[in-house]
């Protein structure tokens, strides 16, 4: 039996709710297929910052670089939110997608039928959307120096971010989303602002170039406004997008509207080994995590939606531990008990008895012992 060390941490808010759902998906579908994973779990965000005064300690940093992959659930709260830039619990996201070396987020918008009706967009708008959102996740405006607020002279501030992105870092977050392309339905677009922003008129630039190892795949460019509306008006359109930090954190917030609700989306944080290996990632640093965050105002209740963390284990086992038909599995059980009727009050249409966390979690498990 192959054996996996998986790191685990379930952070704030909703997210030790969220992550005991997923960990049990986890555990059961490896049994199944021949795989036992060897769980540790620690504090990150406001939790670390409880225990040990730092969102992310030199111990879970150390115990996440030696995984072979990362679960986590969400971080931050209102009771962190007033503490210094420095010491919040988000640092310890951006750490730990920093330190692991995770440039590329890789975040699916699927719809599933069953929930069409439960996005505030018009079903003739969302059949058959599916689309993969790249977003790059190590630089750009997020990392780039200089930034801070300074105190001038005369008393006044002045804040300062930086968008930055060398040639280096943009050639493999294209090669990255290219190689998803290939394996999809072949179309690329890139998402810049390069009528208005020197550094993704290079993004731009480096993306074409990078096309030319890819003749396959029909590379188009847009500005990120009109990406932004091309979105709500034609999602259909839309096969992998590839864009800068920033843009993707809006862009896949904005996304995951189509597919009715935020607590849907999974992601998959890589960190490719050496040459690019495209979407076979065994062996290559990973972080696992649902888009959305801590939710606190309904942490504790039940009402957690436990699908986007879930659908992470999914992606997990594709990706870093090539359980394809493990991950087929757990994607095809979420659809089916969507399709009976199962919903979490984030996707209840009115009148529909909606299930907790762990209920859908158990609903989501007796499909898969089946
Ligand atoms: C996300 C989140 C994070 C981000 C926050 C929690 C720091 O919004 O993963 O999209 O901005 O990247
Ligand atoms: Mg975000």
């Amino acid at each position: 039996m192959k054996s996996y060390n998986v790191s685990v941490f379930p952070g704030d808010g909703i997210g030790p709710e969220i992550v005991a759902e997923a960990v049990k998906v986890l555990k059961f579908t490896g049994e199944k297929y021949g795989a036992s994973f060897n769980l540790t779990y620690g504090d990150v965000g406001g939790a670390s910052i409880d225990s040990s005064g730092v969102p992310l300690t030199d111990a879970v940093l150390a115990d996440a670089l030696k995984a072979d992959a990362v679960l986590l659930g969400a971080v931050g709260g209102p009771k962190w939110e007033s503490m210094g830039y420095e010491i919040r619990p988000e640092r310890a996201l951006l750490a730990l997608r920093k330190e692991l070396g995770l440039f590329a987020n890789l975040r699916p918008v699927k719809i599933y039928n069953a929930l069409i009706g439960a996005s505030t967009l018009k079903p003739e708008v969302l059949a058959g959307v599916d689309i993969m959102v790249v977003r790059e996740l190590t630089g750009g405006l997020y990392f780039g120096e200089p930034r801070g607020v300074e105190t001038l002279a005369d008393g006044t501030k002045r804040g300062v971010n930086t968008l930055v992105y060398t040639t280096a870092e943009i050639e493999r977050i294209a090669h990255t989303s290219f190689a998803i392309a290939q394996k999809r339905g072949k179309k690329l677009l890139s998402v810049d602002k390069a009528n208005v922003l020197e550094c993704t008129e290079l993004w731009r630039e480096v993306v074409e170039e990078v096309s030319a190892s890819y003749p396959d795949v029909e590379l188009s460019h847009m500005y990120v406004d009109n990406c932004a509306m091309q979105l709500i008006r034609d999602p259909g359109q839309f096969d992998v997008i590839v864009t800068e930090n920033t843009f993707g954190d809006i862009l896949s917030d904005e996304a995951s509207m189509l597919t009715g609700s935020i607590g849907m989306l999974a992601s998959a944080s890589m960190g490719l080994k050496g040459e690019v290996e495209g979407l076979n990632h065994a062996n290559g640093r990973a972080m696992y995590e649902p888009i959305h965050g801590s939710a606190p105002d309904i942490a504790g209740t039940g009402k957690a939606n436990p699908i986007a963390t879930i659908l992470s284990v999914a992606m997990m086992l594709r990706y870093s531990f090539d359980m394809n038909d493990a991950a087929d599995e757990i994607e095809v059980a979420v659809e089916a008990v969507l399709d009976r009727g199962s919903r979490t009050a984030d996707i209840a249409e009115s009148g529909v008895t909606a299930l907790s966390c762990t209920a859908m979690g158990e609903e989501i498990l007796k499909e898969l012992r089946k």
